[in-house]
């Protein structure tokens, strides 16, 4: 295909809230090699740049000034080290979790289902029901576009935290991931310990299919599908607290969930939990809503603007600020 930038571009395929905001220069990049062109580009007419994947984790509430770089590319090889997968950024993350799988290759079966692209999970380090991708992290490729030249980065070199990666902070987003190197394991390493998972497997053998299947239950039965309903899953981290606040919070909420953390003095909470105390779920304002089921998931019941999101969420927040001091920080990044 030859190499093309688009003008006035609407974004509303292209971002899983659904919502209408236009890219004033949009370029869908199949092959890398074009990305030398759309730097060029971007350096002659003096814009910035932005990645997209499916924009699963991305909230636009202005129209976006400058260029957006589509990342469509596609390919998965598997590398000489046993069980090493290469996976082209472009790829759907659930694809490459369905295609492992079917190779026998094993670890990320509770990855399942989660929307979005392979080039997006390193950016903020996807997670649930126990398993993080750095677990499984070995490289990625990216292209630099302050140099122009390829890098390699390994683990240490992205900097992976809970939710959380080199690409979300300058000079990460500089970077355009192009591909992902995972180490899966040949024998299956099972991860069941998230409350409720043992309970839909119970009576049934515990295998990477079963746990796989599993995880598309809970995620289909609790998290709408953005094909549907426009979101982003979770908007919220889960914050992290000190068990001394985490005690003093419990002599008014004895039932408040907490998990540890590496870090001994620090515990998570569930955001869900101190939204749903405050009777957030299903509550609309304007076109956005709380979704009926999960109180950390936002969606676009009605042609919600990303302005009525985001006064949502402030709202929201505000609100388990006042009740329980906590400050909740943003998962989605907001454009
Ligand atoms: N809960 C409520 N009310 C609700 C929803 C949940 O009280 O409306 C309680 C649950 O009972 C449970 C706790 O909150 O005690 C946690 O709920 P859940 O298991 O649904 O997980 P979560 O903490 O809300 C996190 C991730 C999800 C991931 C799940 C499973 C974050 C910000 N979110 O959600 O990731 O799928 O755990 O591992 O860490 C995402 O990042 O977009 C995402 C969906």
């Amino acid at each position: 295909m030859v190499f093309e930038i688009q003008e006035q571009v609407d974004l509303t395929p292209y971002n899983s809230f659904g919502v209408s905001q236009m890219a004033a220069y949009f370029a869908d990049i199949q092959d890398p090699s074009d990305l030398r062109q759309a730097r060029e580009f971007a350096a002659l007419n003096r814009l910035s740049v932005l990645v997209l994947g499916q924009g699963s984790n991305t909230l636009f509430i202005n129209d976006y000034p400058g260029l957006v770089l589509y990342m469509n590319n596609r390919g998965r090889q598997m590398l000489p080290g046993a069980g090493m997968l290469r996976a082209a950024a472009g790829e759907s993350w659930h694809e490459i979790v369905r295609y492992c799988l079917k190779n026998s290759l094993y670890g990320i079966e509770n990855l399942a289902l989660i929307p979005g692209t392979v080039g997006a999970a390193p950016v903020q380090n996807i997670g649930a029901y126990g398993v993080e991708l750095d677990q499984f992290f070995v490289e990625l490729e990216a292209f630099d576009l302050k140099t122009g030249e390829i890098r390699h980065m390994s683990k240490a070199d992205c900097q992976f935290a809970y939710r959380d990666s080199i690409f979300k902070q300058d000079p990460g987003q500089k970077l355009v991931i192009l591909s992902v190197t995972l180490q899966l394991a040949l024998e299956p390493a099972l991860e069941i310990g998230y409350a409720g998972l043992a309970d839909v497997l119970a009576g049934q053998q515990v295998t990477p299919q079963s746990v796989f299947d599993a995880i598309c239950a809970i995620r289909s039965s609790k998290l709408p599908d953005p094909k549907q309903i426009g979101n982003a899953g979770s908007f919220f981290k889960n914050p992290l607290v000190s068990k001394a606040k985490l005690l003093s919070l419990r002599e008014s909420y004895p039932e408040l969930p907490a998990w540890n953390t590496e870090d001994a003095d620090l515990v998570k909470v569930p955001a869900a939990w101190l939204l749903d105390q405050k009777g957030w779920k299903g509550r609309r304002r304007g076109g956005a809503a709380v979704h009926e089921d999960h109180a950390l998931v936002l969606v676009n019941r009605d042609n919600a603007s990303g302005e009525d999101v985001v006064l949502l969420a402030q709202e929201m927040s505000s609100s388990v600020l006042q009740s329980f001091g906590i400050v909740l920080q943003t998962e989605v990044q907001i454009i």
